[in-house]
């Protein structure tokens, strides 16, 4: 089959579009609201963009509250979201009134950051405390202002706990790494195999 997304003529019963650009990295986004409250969400829309600085962006469809704490306060924590903590990580994307916190409602600890003033999650293995760099709304290839705002931040801090390092590597077969599939899926990390690079 062949179909153009713009006119949304795939003829399925849902938009195959996300289970086609799958697994997609979860950023198990903390921040802090003006008022202080802790938000916490999952955004698939995430990845590693730069090495060295280290960067991350994700992507708000609507400027959703990850996205505006992120730009008012300058600061947002990714957490690893994990096979272990999928109920909790999938529970965090419920839409709260302002003034309560999603790790209130998932049972999650909030943990301190050294760097950052978010906290992060005591239960994930791994968390990346981030300065805010800057929002981008996308605009189409008609130049043309969307909905999405992707935000850029650089990794300051890097947490790993201890249990998950192995022989001095991060064991992601342990960590066993959450990621977004197509529809309502999640899949997970067991197996990874090396292969050098050739020359
Ligand atoms: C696994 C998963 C991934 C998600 N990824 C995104 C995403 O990339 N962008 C987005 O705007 N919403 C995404 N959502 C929806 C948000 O998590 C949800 O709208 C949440 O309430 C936003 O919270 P906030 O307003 O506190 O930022 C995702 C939801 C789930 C369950």
């Amino acid at each position: 089959m062949f179909y153009e997304p713009g006119l949304n003529n795939h003829g399925l019963p849902h938009n195959p579009l996300k289970a086609i650009v799958a697994p997609r990295p979860i950023g198990w986004i903390s921040t802090l609201s003006e008022q202080g409250v802790a938000n916490l969400a999952p955004y698939s829309f995430f990845n590693l963009v730069s090495e060295n600085p280290a960067i991350v962006m994700f992507s708000s469809s609507g400027l959703k509250d990850t996205a505006r704490h992120a730009r008012a306060t300058g600061a947002f924590v990714c957490n690893l979201a994990t096979r272990a903590l999928m109920e909790a990580v999938n529970l965090t994307s419920t839409p709260l009134p302002p003034g309560e916190s999603e790790f209130d409602l998932a049972g999650l600890a909030r943990a301190p950051c050294h760097v950052v003033s978010p906290p992060r999650v005591a239960e994930a293995p791994c968390a990346l405390e981030c300065v805010w760099i800057d929002t981008v709304q996308m605009v189409d290839r008609f130049g043309r202002a969307t909905g999405s705002h992707v935000t850029y931040g650089e990794i300051v801090g890097i947490h790993i706990d201890d249990r998950f390092l192995d022989a001095g590597r991060v064991c992601i077969e342990r960590l066993q790494p959450l990621s977004r599939a197509g529809y309502l899926d999640y899949a997970w990390v067991e197996a990874v195999t090396p292969l050098p690079r050739p020359r």
